[in-house]
């Protein structure tokens, strides 16, 4: 079952690239207030450092985020490039504008900055129009997740007076589509009845079939209060599960606390205050619960998402009828024709990235459909 998800990004990119943007695949998408632990809670997914995060407004455009998990490299060639390998991809409509390869994080981090200011400005203006990063690792879960601007009420800097209605459209805009799994994050310290996350999730998600509720900053609750009743799920039922993390502090970034030290310190933290919780709590364990209600939810959309490609297969065949040549194989499917396109397309992008890339596609087309 796992090895369904990395085909179905294949051709989730391959369908944006063709300018084909019917099909509607699964992805998470992370929901909260601004400043609850949005991108934190990430970060911590990925296991590295590389989203830019903090007090205000910092995250001001949609980031869309794949992670592909790969083979590890032969021993030479992970010396030369580290044990990650990351592609970010800007795409604006169907063009696609430039493909960097990065193999450290902070670089990608600056990345993403100078990318959210070319579009948004320098002062806290927002913007619409995505960011797309792949990463390829041997270390992570094969999830495509999204980042999304905070719920936010009061204009600050360049924002428009209506800011709060144009970053519910946003996000509104990637929750409504029925294959988001919503992240709704919302932070321990202020009282779940008020969370935007949820309300925002209930909107599109009425019966709560697709959201799971992250409570942030346990640590960071007043003396005397726990989340253990929230947690339990008694104060708001979710269905799909409540999970509550420790992320790092603005202290913790600021002195550079690495995501390993921040893992021991918040598995001994819920050892200590939430023992009978603790194995059903944390970064680690929402990774594994993420993992696995995608993979349910892909094995619940491939009939539909089969029906469909065979549609576009048949347009495309015709399309390619109508250029005159004749078509030696007429079994040939849609990914017979996305492997040559995405092969074409790989030529723009140097080296190991594309020897991954291509073997993962081929890969995928032998085990699919
Ligand atoms: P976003 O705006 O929702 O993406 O939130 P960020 O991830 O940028 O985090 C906002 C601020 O809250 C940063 O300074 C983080 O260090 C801090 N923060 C996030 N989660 C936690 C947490 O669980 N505990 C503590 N102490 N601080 C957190
Ligand atoms: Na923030
Ligand atoms: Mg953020």
């Amino acid at each position: 079952m796992e090895t369904l998800i990395p085909i179905i990004n294949r051709l989730q990119e391959v369908f944006l690239t063709v300018g084909a943007d019917i099909i509607q695949l699964p992805q998470i998408v992370v929901v909260g207030s601004q400043s609850s632990g949005k991108s934190s809670v990430l970060e911590s997914l990925v296991g590295r450092d590389f989203l830019p995060r903090g007090s205000g407004i910092v995250t001001r455009r949609p980031l869309v985020l794949q992670l592909v998990n790969v083979a590890p490299l032969q021993e030479r060639k992970q010396m030369e490039i580290g044990t990650y390998v990351f592609i970010a991809v800007q795409i604006q409509s169907d063009v696609l504008l430039k493909a960097l390869i990065f193999t450290d994080f902070s670089e990608i981090c600056h990345e993403i900055e100078a990318e959210t200011e070319r579009s948004s400005g320098d002062n806290k203006g927002i913007s619409p129009e995505p960011i797309y990063l792949k990463i390829f690792s041997p270390k992570v879960l094969n999830l495509t997740l999204v980042d999304l601007p905070g719920i936010t009420k009061v204009p600050v800097g360049d924002q428009p007076e209506d800011i709060e209605t144009q970053v519910q459209e946003m996000i509104l805009s990637f929750i409504s589509n029925p294959n988001s799994l919503i992240l709704a994050v919302s932070p321990a310290n202020s009282d779940l009845a008020t969370s935007d996350a949820l309300k925002l999730a209930r909107e599109v998600d009425p019966d709560g079939r697709r959201t799971l509720l992250v409570i942030s900053k346990l640590d960071l609750m007043d003396a005397g209060t726990d989340a253990l009743e929230v947690l339990l799920g008694r104060v708001i039922p979710v269905r799909l599960g409540i999970i509550g993390v420790v992320n790092r502090s603005q202290h913790d970034i600021n002195t550079q606390k690495s995501l390993e030290d921040s893992m021991r310190d918040e598995h001994s933290f819920l050892q200590r205050h939430y023992p009978s919780l603790a194995s059903r709590c944390g970064s680690r364990y929402l990774a594994k619960t993420l993992s696995r209600l995608l993979m349910h939810h892909i094995r619940d959309c491939l009939p539909d998402l089969k029906t469909r490609v065979t549609v576009l297969s048949a347009q495309y065949q015709a399309r390619l009828n109508s250029y005159g040549q004749p078509v030696e194989d007429h079994s040939a499917t849609l990914l017979q024709i996305v492997t040559k396109f995405a092969s074409d397309y790989c030529n723009t992008i140097e080296g190991t990235a594309r020897h991954i890339q291509t073997s993962e596609l081929c890969g995928g087309a032998r085990i699919c459909y």
